[in-house]
């Protein structure tokens, strides 16, 4: 596979790819994610805005496959559901007219469940079933592949050839004490009064436990809905960006470009792929 990685973030897609292709070019706007993926993946993605990439420049990368992962708010349960209505689906809606015009072989688009019966969901189906691609549409969860994390995701699947829907490897979660750092971070535990009052509402873990909630964006900043906080002897703490990206898939060398604040880290996570799930969607081309 040659590979357009589009939205292309912290490099999931090409973390998940492995031997199976490689990227030709991946594109993102954001600074901070540009640069982690450069400092892991040794190639800095091309910093544009993906609604205004001509045709001819995205087909000058002779890719046959799109791996992508548009901006899911305007699909999130807690987002405001307006789909294409939504200013950030500008990118994905020109990325349609690029696909109408020049299909590729492939595409995988990973997105969140509210993305299924949307209208961008349907605007993408009507455009693989127009140029005669098979579709598969999946559901998966981290939880389903040995991570005690809830990532629920669905993976929009369109090739030339037939697919068939590939059963998920299913092993029991490993404990969440096989994700930790080795030595805890005193800056994690929280401490201020104005943290300790969210206690209550917040989803408590511990490290025997096999599963722990998706970690989204705004988990340095938010405290309910955000991920899971670990409960220890010594108080409650977050869970550092290391070990969310281990519960992620991650490798154990993934790095942040140094002084990338704490802040930025965990929305680069919180947007990220789980990387077995992402290969195993990979696994049907
Ligand atoms: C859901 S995240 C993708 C995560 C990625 N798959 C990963 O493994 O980290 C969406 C990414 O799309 C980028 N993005 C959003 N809108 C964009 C646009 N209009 N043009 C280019 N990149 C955009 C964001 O900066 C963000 O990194």
């Amino acid at each position: 596979m040659r590979v357009l990685e589009l939205f292309s973030g912290l490099g999931g897609w090409r973390i998940a790819l492995r031997d199976r292709g490689r990227v030709s070019a991946a594109y993102d706007i954001h600074e901070a994610a540009n640069a982690t993926y450069a400092l892991n993946h040794g190639e800095v993605p091309k910093a544009r805005e993906l609604a205004t990439v001509p045709l001819a420049e995205l087909a000058a990368h002779r890719a046959d496959t799109w791996l992508m992962s548009p901006p899911c708010q305007p699909f999130c349960r807690m987002g405001n559901h307006q789909g294409l209505e939504d200013r950030r689906s500008g990118a994905f809606l020109h990325l349609m007219e690029i696909f109408r015009q020049a299909p590729p072989d492939h595409l995988v688009l990973e997105n969140v469940a509210g993305f299924l019966g949307s209208d961008a969901h349907a605007l993408l189906s009507e455009r693989i079933r127009a140029h005669g691609l098979h579709q598969l549409d999946l559901q998966a969860c981290s939880s389903h592949f040995g991570l005690p994390n809830q990532r629920p995701r669905v993976f929009i699947v369109a090739s030339r050839k037939p697919l068939k829907a590939l059963p998920p490897p299913q092993p029991q979660p490993q404990p969440i004490a096989a994700f930790l750092d080795a030595v805890e971070e005193e800056a994690l535990y929280l401490r201020a009064p104005q943290e300790i009052r969210h206690h209550q509402g917040l989803d408590l873990v511990e490290a025997g436990d096999r599963r722990s909630a998706c970690f989204i964006g705004g988990y340095g900043r938010r405290f309910v809905g955000s991920g899971s906080f670990l409960k220890t002897e010594r108080g409650v703490r977050r869970f550092s960006p290391t070990e969310v990206a281990r519960l992620l898939g991650l490798p154990e060398g993934f790095q942040f470009p140094e002084g990338l604040p704490l802040e930025a880290r965990y929305r680069l996570l919180g947007n990220g792929l789980s990387i077995p799930v992402a290969a195993w969607a990979l696994d049907h081309l």
